[in-house]
């Protein structure tokens, strides 16, 4: 199979890329990515010679053409947007650009190109925020996103349906929950936590803390999002979630034990606004249908995670230094 994945150099993408090398050797995997200020080449270290990298726009309908002809591409994995919440509030304009203009444009090539399978990679988020008590999001849950960046997610969504609709286009969509894991970008909770904690800073802490998230480590999205692409069913929407609820501060408070940091690094800070108070996912569509739960216990998974960044200072002190940004020309373009 021909897969383009994009988004790939970012933190999901690339661990899904990493995961299907191993268990879809066969496979060619392209990825096709814009190197933002998310991209980051270093997240696919060691795989460079074993993919095809293209750095490309999925809002240039040229470029999407191009490659997805020269590489016969059969399958699109579609991961690439814009992801952090606090740049919507601030920036909306990209998240319209990226997540609603680039999706439908690679959604209009990629129907012209006969690709045979299209999965959306698609966020909890568009179903808006829950209260303590109420019931956890299914896929039959109404739409109600609250911030620019999930507005922009929700509308992807609606138009990947309309494809599946109104042109029998074959579209999957899959909305997860928090993910968590290596090659994070040190601007999400986990990562910032853990980096800030190691380098005895505060820990800004939105609010009063309490917020909740159902966490999940990134391995077992990429799990999910494969199993999705190889027994899901065309048209259908998979919730993905951790099993995992905990509250900010819970989470903020595990990292510093984790790291063996005090709680008085703790810093309370202005919250979000229209900070979203609980999400929650139910499951058991995609356990029943395809057979897939989650497989790390989140003590486990947090665990492995400071593990892993204390044991890779390079990659995040190259992110920190703004070194990574350069990585691109400096390692690659010259060689292609
Ligand atoms: P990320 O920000 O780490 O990576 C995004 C990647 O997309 C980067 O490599 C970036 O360079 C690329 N990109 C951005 N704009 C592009 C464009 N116009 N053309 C081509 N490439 C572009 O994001 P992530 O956390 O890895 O999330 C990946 C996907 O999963 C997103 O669609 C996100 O909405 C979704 N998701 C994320 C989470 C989470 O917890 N991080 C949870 C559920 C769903
Ligand atoms: O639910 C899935 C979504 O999870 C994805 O679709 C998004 O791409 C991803 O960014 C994430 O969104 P959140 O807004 O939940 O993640 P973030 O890491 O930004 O924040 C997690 C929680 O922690 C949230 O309640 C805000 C809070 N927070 C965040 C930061 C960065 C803090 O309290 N302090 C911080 O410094």
């Amino acid at each position: 199979m021909n897969i383009l994945i994009t988004g790939g150099a970012g933190f999901i993408g690339s661990n899904f890329v990493r995961r299907r090398r191993r268990s879809a050797p066969n496979d060619r995997l392209i990825v096709l990515d814009a190197l933002t200020y998310a991209g980051n080449l270093g997240n696919l270290d060691g795989l460079l010679g074993e993919i095809v990298f293209v750095k490309g726009d999925i809002c240039d309908a040229a470029k999407v053409k191009e490659t997805l002809a020269e590489h016969q591409i059969e399958t699109v994995v579609h991961f690439a947007a814009e992801s952090h919440v606090d740049r919507s509030i601030l920036g909306p304009g990209a998240f319209v650009r990226t997540n609603v203009e680039g999706t439908v444009t690679l959604l209009g090539e990629a129907r012209a190109a006969k690709v045979r399978r299209f999965v959306h990679v698609s966020t909890d988020e568009v179903y808006g925020d829950l209260s303590a008590t109420d019931p956890a999001f299914t896929e039959k849950t109404p739409l109600g996103p609250r911030s620019p960046y999930s507005a922009s997610k929700a509308a992807s969504d609606h138009f990947v349906h309309a494809w599946f609709e109104t042109y029998h286009f074959p579209t999957l969509t899959t909305r997860c929950s928090n993910n968590y894991g290596p090659y994070q970008f040190p601007e999400k909770l986990i990562p910032l936590m853990i980096l800030n904690a190691l380098e005895d800073k505060d820990l800004p802490v939105y609010g009063d803390g309490q917020n909740v998230r159902d966490w999940i480590h990134v391995e077992d999205h990429c799990a999910a999002v494969e199993r999705v692409l190889d027994q899901g069913k065309d048209g259908e929407v998979y919730n993905i979630g951790g099993m995992s609820e905990r509250t900010n501060l819970d989470m903020v408070k595990a990292i510093l034990k984790g790291v063996g940091k005090p709680e008085s690094l703790i810093h309370y800070v202005k919250d979000r606004p229209g900070h979203d108070r609980r999400y929650a996912i139910d499951g058991a569509k995609i356990e029943r249908e395809l057979g897939w739960t989650p497989a790390r216990r989140l003590d486990e998974g947090l665990a492995a995670t400071i593990a892993w960044y204390r044991a890779n200072p390079a990659w995040w002190q190259a992110i920190r230094s703004g070194e990574y940004q350069t990585w691109y020309e400096r390692n690659y373009a010259a060689r292609t």
